[in-house]
C-alpha cells in the first residue's frame, strides 16, 4: 500500500556495515526516510534495528546489486510503497586481490568486480530512474574512489605498480558511467555525482594506514547527496571539493 511520506526517500545500496550503513544513519539523521538495503535480508534487518531503536525512519530491504531480478523487485517495491526515490546512494562494491595487475588478474574475478561496480550502479539506476523522476529533487551519488582516478598521487591508475587492477578500473568506469548519465539528465532536477569517502577506516588495521574514521568517510558521501538544487552534477568530489578524473 501507497504510504504519504512527506520526508525525502533515499535508498542505499551494501548498507549493512562500513561507509554505507553510516551513510544510512547521516541521511536518517537529516530527517530523511532511508530505505537500507543488503544483499541478504536478514543483514539488513540487523543493521535497521538500532536505528529504528534510535527512532531513525529507517526500512529494511534485501538487494543484490548483482541480479536484475533483485534490483527489478525492489525498484517495484519502492513503486507500491513510496511512488517515487529522492536519493539513490550507489554504495555496494566488490574488491579483488589488493596484489593483482592487470597483467596476473584472474578475468573472472575482473568480472565478478564490474558486475558490481560498475553494472551493479547502471544496473539500479536503470531500475530506479522512473522513480527517481517521480522527485522535485532527485540525486544519484555513485561511490567511487581515487584508486580510479588518473590524478590522484597515492592510489590513483597511474600508482603502485598498477596494482588494484579491476577495482581502480571499475571506479573509473564508474566515473564515467556518472558523467554519462549526468549529460543525460541535465535538463533534469536529478544531479549525478561521484564521490570517494577517502581512506576510510572499515577494516582492521585501515587506521594503522591513515585511515579516517568511518563518519568521515561517510559525511563525504551524505554532502552528494544532500546538495541543493543548485549544486553540481556530471562531477567527481572528496568533502565537497573536486577532484582531478
Ligand atoms: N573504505 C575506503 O577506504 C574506501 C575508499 C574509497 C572508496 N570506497 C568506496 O566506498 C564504498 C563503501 O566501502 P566500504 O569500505 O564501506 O566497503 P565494505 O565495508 O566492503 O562494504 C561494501 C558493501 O557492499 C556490499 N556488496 C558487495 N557486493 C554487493 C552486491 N552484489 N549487492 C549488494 N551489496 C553488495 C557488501 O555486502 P556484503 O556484506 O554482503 O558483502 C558490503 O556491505 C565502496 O563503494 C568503496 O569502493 C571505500
Amino acid at each position: 500500500m501507497l504510504r504519504e511520506v512527506n520526508s525525502t526517500i533515499a535508498l542505499v545500496t551494501g548498507a549493512s556495515h562500513g561507509i554505507g550503513l553510516e551513510v544510512v544513519r547521516q541521511l536518517a539523521s537529516t530527517g530523511m526516510t532511508v530505505i537500507l538495503s543488503a544483499r541478504s535480508l536478514e543483514k539488513a534487518i540487523k543493521a535497521a534495528e538500532p536505528l529504528l531503536e534510535s527512532g531513525y525512519p529507517v526500512h529494511a530491504k534485501a538487494l543484490d546489486v548483482s541480479s536484475d531480478a533483485s534490483v527489478e523487485e525492489l525498484a517495484e517495491a519502492i513503486k507500491l510503497e513510496f511512488g517515487r526515490l529522492d536519493v539513490l546512494v550507489n554504495n555496494a562494491a566488490a574488491f579483488a586481490d589488493w596484489t593483482e595487475t592487470a597483467s596476473n588478474a584472474n578475468l573472472e574475478a575482473v568480472k565478478a568486480v564490474m558486475e558490481t561496480n560498475l553494472f551493479g550502479a547502471w544496473r539500479t539506476t536503470q531500475a530506479m530512474l522512473p522513480l527517481l523522476r517521480q522527485s522535485a529533487h532527485g540525486r544519484i551519488v555513485n561511490v567511487s574512489s581515487g584508486g580510479g582516478s588518473h590524478g590522484d598521487l597515492q592510489f590513483g591508475l597511474t600508482t603502485n605498480g598498477g596494482t588494484v587492477a579491476s577495482y581502480g578500473i571499475s571506479k573509473a568506469a564508474l566515473n564515467a558511467l556518472t558523467a554519462k548519465f549526468a549529460a543525460e539528465l541535465a535538463d533534469s532536477p536529478i544531479l549525478v555525482n561521484a564521490i570517494c569517502p577517502g581512506l576510510t577506516a572499515t577494516a582492521p588495521g585501515m587506521e594503522a594506514m591513515g585511515a579516517r574514521p568511518v563518519a568521515e568517510g561517510a559525511a563525504s558521501v551524505v554532502w552528494g547527496a544532500t546538495l541543493p538544487d543548485d549544486g553540481p552534477t556530471g562531477g567527481f568530489f572528496r568533502d565537497g571539493q573536486r577532484l582531478p578524473w
